[in-house]
This record gives structure tokens, sequence and C-alpha cells, in this order.
């Protein structure tokens, strides 16, 4: 099985090389976690590897996203005058900006996705969706559903495609887990407040066809460099216990069975 490297070494370690070719890998996390920073590398692996790029950016502009790569080293726009590159803007939603997403709707993204596809030419191609939840917000029962349209029509292309669903466990529970039953792997980011300083952890929740890692390990993001995955940690309970009010708050929310793995999980 051939596997892709995600461009950061310390992650392909945890996942026995790679991502494997046209799978649908889900990065979720809350906001300020790691996950477009993941998407960059794993776009500009594409770029170094000679494959096509697509990456859609709902949250950022594609200024936005050109600049922050560039920070790592990542030339984006030289990819994208290479003709090895699109990034279609689905925030600012021109309409005479042909990589831009006039409205956001799945049958939109699905269709400009193949068409730059089209435009790039053949190859196997890399596909960031940053965010997929953006697709859903304000019908969230929508989530698996959108989530495998996406994974189906996108399969024929020969595409392997990290899509991104924002998280966050104070706010809603339903939001993200579209994706999740669908992706074929899941890399879940998470932030701490440790020792009067932000920490960030990932762990990989589940990635078909591979002997992964089961630990937590911690993140960094370094100037100049992007993201370092460093060792695994230890949890202690005290460290990761949410308010009572916080709990009880999302309790109303879900099932309590399904928050209960979630608060084990943390
Ligand atoms: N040049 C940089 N040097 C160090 N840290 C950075 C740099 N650029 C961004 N970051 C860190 O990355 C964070 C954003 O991560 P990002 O991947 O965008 O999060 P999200 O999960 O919301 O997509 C910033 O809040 C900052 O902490
Ligand atoms: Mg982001």
């Amino acid at each position: 099985m051939k596997r892709l490297s995600t461009g950061i070494g310390g992650l392909d370690r945890l996942i026995a090389g790679g991502i494997p070719e046209g799978f649908l890998v889900a990065a979720v996390g809350e906001p300020g976690t790691g996950k477009t920073i993941f998407s960059l590398h794993f776009a500009w692996r594409g770029i170094i590897e000679g494959q096509k790029v697509i990456y859609v950016t709902t949250e950022e502009s594609r200024e936005s996203i050109v600049n922050q790569a560039k920070m790592f080293g990542m030339d984006f726009e030289g990819a994208m005058r290479d003709k090895q590159m699109i990034i279609i803007d689905a925030l600012l939603r021109s309409k005479s900006d042909k990589w831009n997403l006039v409205e956001l709707s799945i049958e939109e993204l699905v269709s400009k996705i193949i068409e730059a596809k089209k435009e790039l030419g053949f190859g196997e191609a890399r596909v960031v969706i940053d965010s997929m939840s953006a697709f859903w917000l304000d019908k969230p029962a929508m989530a698996r559903k959108y989530s495998y349209f996406v994974k189906r029509v996108l399969n024929k292309w020969n595409m392997t495609i990290v899509a991104t669903s924002q998280y966050a466990i104070t706010t809603n529970f339903g939001f993200g887990f579209g994706i999740e039953h669908v992706a074929d792997g899941i890399i879940r980011f998470k932030k701490l407040i440790k020792g009067g300083e932000l920490k960030r952890y990932l762990i990989i929740e589940k990635m078909r066809q591979t002997p992964h890692s089961l630990k937590v390990h911690e993140i960094e993001i370094r100037d100049g460099i992007g993201m370092v995955v460093k060792g695994p940690v230890e949890y202690t309970r005290d460290e990761v216990t949410l308010p009572k009010e916080v709990r009880e708050a999302v309790i109303k929310g879900v099932e309590r069975r399904e928050l209960e793995e979630k608060l084990m999980e943390l």
C-alpha cells in the first residue's frame, strides 16, 4: 500500500509512514490547536513530491493561507504559478475570482475541486478542505451526509483528502461528528493550559489499515519550521477535568454515554 507523508516526520512515524493513498482523513479540534498548520504541511509535502494540490480555505482568505505557509518556508505562490496548486478561497466569495466559492454549498465545493483537478491535469492529487464543518454550520444534521457525498465523489479522482473540522467541547457536540463517521482516519488536536502555558497535543484516534500510535503526543508550532511532534505524554486527571458547570451544560446537549467517552479521552 502506498502511504503519503504528511510532511511532518514525527507524525509519519506515528502512522506507519504516512496516510494511505486515497484516504479521507479528518483533522479535528478546537480553534488554535494546529489543524490549519497540519494541513499546510500536508499540502506542501505534495508540492515537494510533484503531486497536484488543491487547498480549499473557508475560514481564512487565500492570502492569509499563503502568508501563514510562508512563515514555515512553504512557497505556495510559486506552486500556484507553476500550476501545481490551486487555492480555492471560500471566504471572500467573489464572482470575479474563478477560484472562489460563491456559495458555501457542498455541491459547489465538490464541482470546484473537480474543476481544479482538471485544470491542474493528470496525476495524483492531494486535497485539503479547511474546514469541512463550515459547510454544515447552519445545518449540523447534514454533516454525515455531506461528508459521505464528498468522499464518494472525490474517491473516483485519485485524491487523498485531509478535511478539518471544528470541534469544541463547550459548545456543540453535533459539530463535526459527521465527518468522523465517514473518515478513514481521525487525527484529533487538543490544547491545554498547563503551568500557565498553552500546550498542544495530538492523538491518532483512527487510521484504517494502519498499526498507529495510541498515545497522546505533545506538539509544538515553531516559527520558521511549523509543526513538530514530540514524544508521548501521560495525562493526569486533575489537569484536564472540566469545571462542573461546563460538564452540565454539555450533558444537556448529548447522550451521557457519548460525553463520558469524550471525557475519558481527555
Ligand atoms: N510563525 C509562527 N510561529 C509560531 N507559532 C505560530 C506561527 N504561526 C502560527 N502559529 C501558531 O499557530 C496557531 C494557529 O494554528 P492553526 O493551525 O491555524 O489553528 P486551527 O486549529 O484553528 O486551524 C496560532 O494561534 C499560533 O499559536
Ligand atoms: Mg484553521
